[in-house]
């Protein structure tokens, strides 16, 4: 997809798909933070703000952020509410300020936000913004929502250090895996060092890719982002948008999960586990298609018989399906023979063990 170049530019179903998972998962995850976390407040930054709404009027992530930020279970509290935006380009900087100040005039806005609206580059402008508005202390999220702009774990790393640190870092598949052959300084920046390039030497797109995850998913552990998901949206068109979302709250990525398993099925995307080899793509919707969930399983039982919470607990971390997808899917295991359980109520006592090979 060819990276816009005018001021505003039209929304695309996958931003319109990612949209509304960060509204749900900020409509969750604000108000927990902030009813959990005190006199610190909280911290919203977008790294790559954009310029505040799409061609026909539609909202951009720093507006849905507001929105959400001005909400009584937010912000009534008192405490500090610090909304950071930055934008490289002087005409869409000038927009995002001219539309904040349209829809969230200075009279209307919560005395105890802390607002910036930044011109520049969020590698010059982030950590300084962060110093000057004492967020040190207080939980952050932070929107690296960059196209193929590579975000830099330098400034990965810097949040991390935070106190309940969460970041939401947007790639375009192509991107990542172009690093490789054609972009080796972004990758070297992207990965904080030049290790990832032997992963990228050799196999194919998809191995590659992998590798590559699993490598980056390594260094958000490292910086302290003790959890993390990882999953692509596909459009009608074969586009693919690679997110990755790090935290070290197991409640954060539960709330996670559950905005990306809000997303509606109007904007037809098909969702797909990067990890998984066989690239199996699925939609969302009531009844989801727990096919590559079951053989993720499948292969997890393999070590031996095991409980079904921790089933559910290799589920929420390991794979893109949340825990409570995991009984069904072990009920239909168990309807093919697959696997053979020992029915208890509590989670703690269902065993689950592989089924032993049939004869014939
Ligand atoms: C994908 S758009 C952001 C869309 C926005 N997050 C939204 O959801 O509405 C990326 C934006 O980052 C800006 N940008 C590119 N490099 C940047 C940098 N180093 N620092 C800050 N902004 C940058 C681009 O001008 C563009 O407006």
């Amino acid at each position: 997809v060819p990276t816009p170049t005018t001021e505003l530019w039209a929304r695309d179903p996958h931003t319109a798909a990612k949209h509304q998972m960060l509204r749900a998962y900020l409509e969750a995850w604000f108000p927990i933070i902030a009813a959990g976390f005190g006199d610190a407040g909280l911290t919203y930054v977008d790294a790559f703000a954009g310029p505040g709404e799409y061609t026909e009027g539609e909202a951009g992530s720093p507006l849905i952020a507001l929105a959400q930020a001005r909400r009584p279970n937010v912000c009534g509290y008192g405490h500090p509410i610090r909304l950071v935006f930055i934008e490289e380009r002087q005409d869409r900087w000038a927009h995002l300020s001219a539309v904040i100040e349209s829809r969230f005039p200075v009279s209307s806005r919560p005395s105890n936000w802390r607002l910036r609206i930044l011109h520049g580059r969020c590698q010059d402008r982030l950590i300084p913004a962060l110093g000057e508005l004492g967020a040190s202390n207080a939980p952050i999220f932070v929107n690296f929502d960059g196209w193929g702009v590579d975000t830099p774990l330098n400034l990965v790393r810097h949040v991390g250090r935070y106190k309940t640190p969460e970041v939401l870092i947007t790639f375009q598949t192509q991107f990542f895996l172009r690093f490789a052959t054609q972009n080796i300084p972004a990758g070297d920046r992207v990965f904080g060092s030049s290790d990832w390039r032997e992963l990228a030497a050799s196999g194919t797109p998809d191995e590659k890719r992998s590798r590559l995850l699993h490598l980056y998913r390594a260094k958000l552990n490292e910086a302290h982002f003790d959890y993390s998901l990882v999953f692509e949206m596909l459009d009608e068109g074969g586009h693919d948008l690679l997110l990755i979302y790090g935290t070290r709250s197991v409640r954060g990525l539960e709330k996670m999960k559950d905005a990306m398993w809000s997303v509606d099925r109007v904007y037809g995307q098909r969702f797909r586990d990067p990890r998984d080899l066989d690239q199996l793509s699925f939609e969302i919707n009531d009844e989801p298609d727990l096919t590559l969930l079951k053989r993720q399983l499948l292969v997890c039982l393999e070590v031996g018989e095991t409980n079904l919470e921790a089933l559910k607990d290799f589920a929420l971390h390991e794979t893109i399906f949340k825990g409570a997808h995991v009984p069904t899917a072990v009920i239909q295991l168990e309807a093919a023979r697959k696997v053979v359980c020992t029915h208890a109520r509590r989670h703690e006592d269902f065993m689950v063990r592989l089924a032993p090979p049939t004869l014939f």
